[in-house]
């Protein structure tokens, strides 16, 4: 290893971040931000002892098994980390990091944002007015739902699924969990927990997706869970897009089954399924869940902590591997 280890950064990061990668490592960086293909990043990675990736860059068993023996971390800029394939890392003795804590009260209000603007109707308010078709108030224009005395459902109750309850309790949602996991009572504050995703569905009519994405939980929201959910329920979803079947969904929204989603991820971002595009009772987001300045800066430095302990020899402290 050189006098300072050589890190291959995949995008460009925000300023602060890049400065103190620049001052501490010898750092290969991402001007254009354009995305890397699996052979550049192998390229590009030649010499280097580290790389700090993010979120939409994959990182499959087949790429990390031909990674240069001397790539020796992949810090990733995300909280998620199913871009990585974490058992080749580990065979290869890599160790993976991610950014958890830093995004999770930006994430928690983007679901908030979302919930609020799916049960109000703002995709179609704001066209109205955009276009000019607004001709004033009346008594039965675009109706929405109320959240006060109604249950929100979280899948996923870690970090950022607690912190959308918390939230959520302040607009009169009565909070119900599935988790892998209960909590202990502290942690539950009275949220009610279910086992399974059937014995939670059909009592909420807001339900708000935050569990990883994994073999397990890829399209768990389908045709036949949707069926489970009560009439013109609202669906949520700020983790990752593979959760939800798109096809199911969008036969949902499209009928009346249900009432509205609010989307922040979608499977094969940035192509999303084209059928949202054509609804009016979606509300769409470009992936924003983190996007704050003091998020994003966070999630940058949470980063470079992790690769200064690497290459000092302390314990990593979001070592995943
Ligand atoms: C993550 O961190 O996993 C998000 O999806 C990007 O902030």
């Amino acid at each position: 290893m050189g006098e300072r280890p050589i890190i291959l950064v995949t995008r460009r990061l925000p300023e602060a971040v890049e400065a103190r990668l620049l001052r501490d490592f010898d750092a290969r960086l991402n001007p254009d931000d354009r995305l890397l293909s699996e052979d550049e990043i192998l390229a590009l990675a030649e010499g280097c002892d580290g790389i700090l990736t993010s979120a939409i860059d994959r990182m499959p068993g087949s790429l990390i098994r031909r990674l240069p023996e001397r790539v020796k971390i992949i810090a990733t800029f995300s909280v998620g980390v199913d871009h990585i394939d974490l058992a080749a890392a580990r065979a290869r003795g890599i160790i993976v990091t991610n950014t958890p804590d830093v995004l999770t009260d930006a994430t928690a209000d983007v679901a908030i944002l979302l919930l609020l603007a799916a049960a109000r109707r703002l995709t179609e308010g704001s066209r109205l007015v955009r276009e000019g078709k607004w001709i004033g108030w009346r008594p039965t224009q675009l109706l929405g739902l109320g959240l006060q005395g109604k249950n929100l459902g979280i899948v996923g109750m870690g970090r950022i699924g607690l912190a959308v309850a918390r939230r959520a309790r302040a607009f009169g949602l009565s909070i119900h969990y599935h988790n892998r996991n209960r909590l202990p009572p502290e942690k539950e504050e009275g949220a009610v927990y279910h086992e399974t995703l059937e014995t939670l569905l059909p009592l909420c009519p807001f339900v708000s997706l935050h569990c990883p994405l994994t073999a397990e939980t890829r399209h768990m929201i389908n045709r036949k869970t949707i069926e489970l959910m009560p009439p013109e329920a609202v669906l949520v979803n700020t983790a990752r897009g593979g959760l939800v079947d798109d096809e199911a969904l969008i036969a949902a929204l499209k009928s009346g089954r249900l009432f509205a989603a609010g989307l922040d991820v979608f499977e094969g971002e940035p192509n999303l399924h084209p059928g949202y595009l054509e609804l009016d009772n979606v509300v769409l987001l470009p992936h924003l869940g983190s996007a704050t300045r003091e998020a994003r800066n966070a999630m940058g430095f949470r980063c470079l902590y992790n690769l200064d302990c690497f290459f000092s020899g302390r314990p990593v402290p979001d070592a995943l591997t």
